[in-house]
This record gives C-alpha cells, structure tokens and sequence, in this order.
C-alpha cells in the first residue's frame, strides 16, 4: 500500500524546473552588497519593488486602517470574528473600482461578479476546477508563467496543451497555432475545455493587439469552450499600444450579457500591480452566476484575510493615491526596462520589443553552442554559476526555440541592476575573447591543412606528371 497519495508523489507540478531550482541555488548564495558581494543576483523573481515609498508614504499619512481603527475607534474585534466569506463589501467595491481604473475606465466590473481568492495562484485553479473535469484540457499560448504546470494542472488534474508561437512574428497568438493546438489535444483523446491567456504575457512583457483578442473570441465562441484572461500585469503597461482587456473587447463587439460573455474570465490579484505578493490578494471576475457560486464556495479554501482587505479598502478608495500610484509605477517601470535594455544592447544582447511587465525576454540565441535546449541549459548553468545571475531559460517556460531567457528588472535596486549588467558584459567579452582564439586558432589550423592539401595535391600532381612522362 503506497503511504502518500499519488498528487503528493508525483511531479506534474513542475516545481523540479530551472525556474525553481534557480531560486533554490539563489537562496544558498544570494548576493548582498556588503556581506556577499558576489552572491547571485536574483532576475528569475517577478516582483514590483519599485513603488514601496509610494504605499508607505501612504501608510504614513493615514495611520488609522493598520492599527485596527476607524475614525478613532478600535475595529480590532470586528475584524478579529468570522468574517462573510463573499468578502467585506467595501473591499470588493474598492477592487472592482480600482480594476476599471487601470483599464481607463472604459469598462467597468460588478462587485457581486467579483470573487476575491488568495493570490492570483488560488484564483486560477479555482476556475480550473469549476470549469474543467481531470483529463480535460486548456490550451496556452508558449511560452508561459512556469508555474501554471502547477497551478492549472497539479490538483485538477488537467492537462495543458501549448499554443506553440514562435519569434518569426514576435511569439504572436494565430488561427493556425490556435487550430493545431486544438488538433493535438484531440489527438490525444482530450476534451479542450478552453483557452488560457495571460494579457500582458508573462514572460514576453507584452499585450495582447486587438486582432489576437478579436482571433481568441472568434475561436472560443465557435468551438463552445472558456477563455480564461490572466490580467495579473495590467497595471504594468508602461508603453504603447495600451492594455486591451477582453473585457473591453466583448464591450466593443457588443457581446455584454451574451452566452459567449459567460465564458470569458477573468482573472487578477495585487501581487504586480501593487507589488504585494505577501499579501495574497486575487480575485476572479466570471459573467457567469454558476461560475461565481461555485468559486466563492471554494474560496474557502484560499480566503484573505479581513485584516488585509480592511486595509486596502481604505487604500484602494482613495482616488487621488491609485490614480498617481498606477501613472508613477508605470513611469518607474519603463525607466527601469529602458535600462535593463540598455544594459544588454551595450552587451551585445537584444531582446523583445515589450511595453509592460517587469522583465524583457531576452535573445542569447547566439551564444548558444548549438540550436538545442541541452545548449540552453549550458548556457543558463553558465549565466547562474559564473555570472552569478540568475535568470529563467526559455524551457522552463515551455518555449520551442533554445536561446530565451526570461530577465526580471523590478525587484532589485539600480545598483544591482548596473551591477547584473557589469558582470554580464564581462562574461560576454570573455566569451567572444574565447571564440575569436578559438576561430584563429581553426583559420590557422585550416590554412595549415589546406597548405597541406596543397602540397598533396602539388605532389600527386608532379607525381602524376612524372608517370605520364
Ligand atoms: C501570469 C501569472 N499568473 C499568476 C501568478 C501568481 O500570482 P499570485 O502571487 O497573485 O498568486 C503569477 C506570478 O508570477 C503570474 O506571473
């Protein structure tokens, strides 16, 4: 009789990837400047450091939602009991609010739409169980967030099928990627139960364009299955073209209230936005009544706690705070990638043209040995033990081409990032050093064969002229 079950043993969660074992090597050697200057610089961690001053200054000025106050009172044991687990009223009003603003208000979300889970993790699995068997399958675009193998898969036990994009068109979403996907699924006996998006990609740092928006609900309205939209970095998008929601979309092509509306999810947390990912605050946002029942059900199981969303309620109603909150972050944001950017282009390395997020998806095709992951994992190894840089490979996030690697640029000081950069170039001078002494070495090793060849050939020339005569 086995002692554990079988979720416990096996490994569909795919937490022994590179993106987590290169967490598990930073940890033992995590850079620092003073006590270990050349310890491992963590870029493989998509956090939003960058805009802390701007909440505790807020923090500071309103003293009374952190100390369990309201207008002078003590609101400890309010908050203390057992809480509605549909969530605080005013909290999911202030969320729905804050989550239209960040789309400029061209759309707007019902609270009682909402439902509020720990973290954008719990809210994606959630859905997954509410919309999907064990055996079922979503389809996702590649490459995608490493740890959807564990979220969307793990537990459920739902298979993901990869939308396989490639960098001949920038990694973009198209009818035929979107139909072979489908098509393997079916091959493998699968019932496809949707689409899984997430919009701005993580890792590309992109959004979606209008015509992949308008593909994607084409596609799922005739096949009659979900589409599920991670909008985790709305918030992010520091560069033109803005961020499109399929929210927006359905609203355009007048879908609100249809069948087809129903299908399409949503989901969304503070952990980027905000750069609050201790705080564990998600959410789903479902047109469907059934969808919503059932989610908020199961949140019981990944709740927040009253505490947290007592607080943020106050922060997320203060208008004047979100409205130059999101305009600065995104500001700080687009410095921040403007220099990582900067900092490879000066090291010979580009990347993917991207306009949110917080981290580029970086081209080191050329410094492959040879077009192959094994190739890839060499170089990443090289990257995380020599330069002291740890970073994504693109196999971890399931991309087919060797050579992408994912580079986070929010979650360190300028310093580190001018540091990351220091050492990167170093390594790639040393490794072009190495490759011009190692092509003279093969020119002069061919000119000396071929000056051989040449005299062999000389020879049984003369030697041949030597027979005719
Ligand atoms: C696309 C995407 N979805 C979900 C998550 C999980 O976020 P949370 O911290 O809210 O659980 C992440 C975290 O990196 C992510 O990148």
């Amino acid at each position: 009789m086995d002692i554990l079950s079988k979720k416990a043993t096996c490994n569909s969660h795919g937490q022994d990837s590179s993106y987590f074992q290169g967490w598990e090597e930073y940890e033992k050697n995590p850079y620092a400047e003073v006590t270990n200057p050349t310890g491992i610089i963590q870029m493989g961690l998509a956090e939003n450091q960058l805009s802390f001053d701007l909440l505790e200054s807020w923090l500071a000025n309103n003293p009374e939602p952190a100390s369990f106050k309201r207008n002078g009172k003590s609101v400890f044991r309010e908050l203390a009991l057992f809480q509605d687990y549909r969530g605080l009223p005013a909290f999911k009003r202030a969320l729905a609010d804050f989550m239209a603003e960040i789309r400029g208000n061209k759309v707007s979300f019902k609270p009682d739409n909402l439902v509020l889970m720990a973290g954008a993790t719990s809210a994606n699995e959630t859905l997954i169980f509410c919309l999907a068997e064990e055996g079922d399958a979503f389809l996702i675009p590649t490459p995608y967030y490493p740890g959807f193998d564990r979220d969307l898969k793990w537990r459920t036990g739902v298979e993901i099928v990869p939308i396989h994009c490639t960098s001949s068109n920038n990694f973009q979403i198209t009818k035929s990627a979107l139909e072979e996907a489908y098509l393997e699924a079916q091959t493998r006996n699968l019932r496809v139960k949707g689409v899984l998006v997430t919009n701005p990609s993580n890792p590309l740092g992109t959004t979606l364009t209008r015509s992949e928006l308008d593909l994607l609900v084409k596609f799922i309205s005739s096949k009659g299955i979900h589409l599920i939209s991670d909008e985790i970095y709305s918030g992010t998008v520091f560069d033109s073209p803005g961020f499109l929601s399929v929210m927006e979309v359905l609203k355009n092509q007048k879908l609100e209230g249809s069948e087809i509306a129903k299908r399409v999810h949503v989901v969304y947390s503070l952990s980027k936005d905000l750069g609050l990912p201790g705080f564990r605050v998600g959410a789903i946002y479902s047109n469907d009544e059934m969808v919503v029942g059932a989610a908020t059900k199961m949140s019981s199981f990944g709740l927040i706690s009253s505490q947290t969303q007592y607080l943020l309620s106050a922060l997320l109603s203060d208008k004047k705070f979100t409205s130059n909150y999101i305009s600065e972050n995104q500001k700080r944001l687009r410095r921040r990638h403007d220099m990582l950017v900067a900092g490879l282009e000066n090291a010979g390395i580009g990347c993917l043209k991207s306009n949110s997020g917080l981290f580029c998806w970086v081209d080191m095709r050329h410094l492959l040995a040879s077009k192959t992951f094994e190739a890839e994992m060499d170089l990443w190894k090289k990257i995380l033990f020599q330069v002291g840089l740890n970073v994504s490979p693109g196999a971890s996030c399931h991309c087919q081409e060797p050579g992408w690697f994912r580079m986070c640029f929010a979650n360190m000081s300028r310093e580190t990032l001018d540091l990351a950069m220091v050492r990167l170039k170093t390594f790639i001078y040393s490794y072009n050093a190495k490759k011009l002494n190692y092509r003279d070495a093969r020119v002069r090793s061919r000119a000396r064969t071929s000056s051989l060849s040449n005299w062999v050939f000389r020879l049984s020339f003369d030697e041949r002229e030597a027979e005719e005569r």
